[in-house]
């Protein structure tokens, strides 16, 4: 018989996947709810119906919401992304036939948006599914046939013109493919981009006049899919570069930049600023090189491109490990001050939980400052989405939300903080059952979508 230290990491502690769907109202809360948050807090994790997976990156993707109004705490919802997955758990996790052909064969676990009206459950090799406001699975689309390949599950969303940009990556052809849906939902540009490869393409930029893309040397192996296993590895020979491309451009005219082989899975931002494009990231050393659970510890780097002399230059702004990182959406592919990450965890704190003392990390890049909102004692949250006060008068004058897992009491709470005083006292939490960690969450306000 198994027991529980026969399961893989990603699969015990907080990491243990639940086994039921809940819908719970009369929800207990402490401090005050700011009454002006009418929505939504959403958030994707991988929960595998059977109980098991792989790789962290292969469960069922299960939603965790939050329904906030008037000052209240309407209902907690956990729901799965009814997939196909979820219909016929006997399904083959990694069919790379089937996933490669079916685009509704999605796991859908990575992330959740509000767009134009919907709410999108996202993962990065199949189309988005919409849920509905009560968390429930409408199903997958395909923007009315438009889509024909892979969604990604990082799209940014412009706080300026209402846009959604995207694209997909494929480990066939065509390799790269870049979507710009309209403000009113519709996808109304499909452009292949030529690349050197098969590439694990995670996430992306948005500046106010271009996309960035990352492609860096996580390259597909035929050999690891047809065993079955994560079909991705690190690459000492796939050159690792930026294209940068105007928001409405072609393949044609993607500029390519060189830069040292590294792996990001998420920028925290990006934008344009005298001559230059600046990327905020996540940077991490290399991926996959040792086996899919090599992940080398990732901390904020800039990148600067000069696009009139070609240079790019990679400065480290900390050397404290940290993931997740956010800006305000309304800074999305503008110049931000203030940017928001999780403080990475020790190894340790997941196998020993009590141990643990986790923190939301604030970095002011104007001053060069970093705070942090320290959650406490055998206690982590996830990664943080940054909501603006109504009457908001400065860049960091709002909430940052988050759920926070305790092991002290194997529960956990929807936390809302303070991100202009960064105070370790929460303005507001919720509690709730536990929460396991997860990937992605935002805040979809009731004028995105309800
Ligand atoms: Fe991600």
């Amino acid at each position: 018989m198994s027991t529980i230290e026969d399961l893989p990491l990603h699969l015990r502690g907080n990491w243990a996947p639940l086994q039921e769907e809940r819908t719970l109202t009369e929800l207990e809360v402490t401090g005050a709810i700011p009454a002006e948050l009418d929505g939504r807090y959403v958030r994707n994790g991988a929960n595998p119906i059977t109980g098991y997976s792989d790789h962290p990156f292969l469960g069922d993707g299960m939603i965790h919401g939050i329904r906030l109004r008037d000052g209240q705490a309407e209902w907690y919802r956990n729901r799965y992304v009814q997939t196909p997955f979820i219909a016929d758990p006997d399904r083959q996790v990694i069919d790379i036939a089937a996933s490669l052909t079916d685009m509704a064969s999605s796991k859908a676990n990575t992330n959740v948006v509000g767009h134009a009206g919907q709410i999108l459950a996202l993962e990065e090799g199949h189309f988005p599914y919409v849920l509905d406001g009560n968390l429930e699975t409408v199903g997958p689309t395909d923007y009315d046939g438009r889509l024909t390949g892979p969604f990604t599950a990082h799209p940014k969303l412009c706080p300026v013109t209402g846009e959604m940009l995207g694209f997909g990556y494929s480990m066939m052809e065509p390799y790269l493919t870049y979507l710009r849906v309209s403000p009113g939902g519709e996808l109304v540009q499909v452009e292949n981009i030529t690349v050197g490869g098969p590439t694990m393409m995670h996430d992306f930029n948005v500046t106010e006049n271009h996309v960035i893309f990352m492609d860096l040397p996580a390259v597909f192996d035929i050999e690891l899919a047809m065993r079955g296993e994560m079909p991705i590895r690190w690459s000492d020979d796939y050159p690792a570069r930026l294209g940068v491309m105007p928001r409405n451009g072609t393949d044609e005219s993607v500029v390519w930049y060189d830069i040292e082989p590294c792996y990001v899975f998420h920028p925290m931002n990006a934008y344009e600023e005298n001559g230059t494009i600046i990327l905020d990231v996540a940077r991490l050393e290399h991926i996959w090189r040792d086996g899919p659970m090599d992940f080398p510890e990732p901390a904020l780097h800039r990148w600067t491109i000069d696009t009139g002399s070609g240079n790019v230059t990679d400065e480290q702004i900390d050397d404290r490990p940290a993931e997740f990182p956010r800006v305000p959406d309304a800074r999305v592919g503008l110049k931000h001050r203030y940017g928001y990450m999780m403080a990475n965890a020790a190894a340790s704190a997941f196998e020993e939980p009590l141990s643990a003392n986790g923190a939301i990390l604030k970095y002011d890049r104007e001053t060069g400052a970093r705070t942090s909102v320290v959650v406490g004692s055998g206690r982590l949250p996830g990664e943080s989405s940054f909501v603006p006060k109504a009457d908001a008068a400065s860049e960091d004058d709002g909430y940052l939300m988050t759920y926070v897992f305790d092991a002290n009491t194997d529960a956990s709470e929807f936390a809302i903080f303070d991100a202009g005083s960064m105070s370790d006292e929460p303005v507001a939490t919720v509690q709730l059952p536990r929460v396991p960690f997860g990937f992605h969450g935002n805040w979809v306000p009731s004028s995105t979508a309800d």
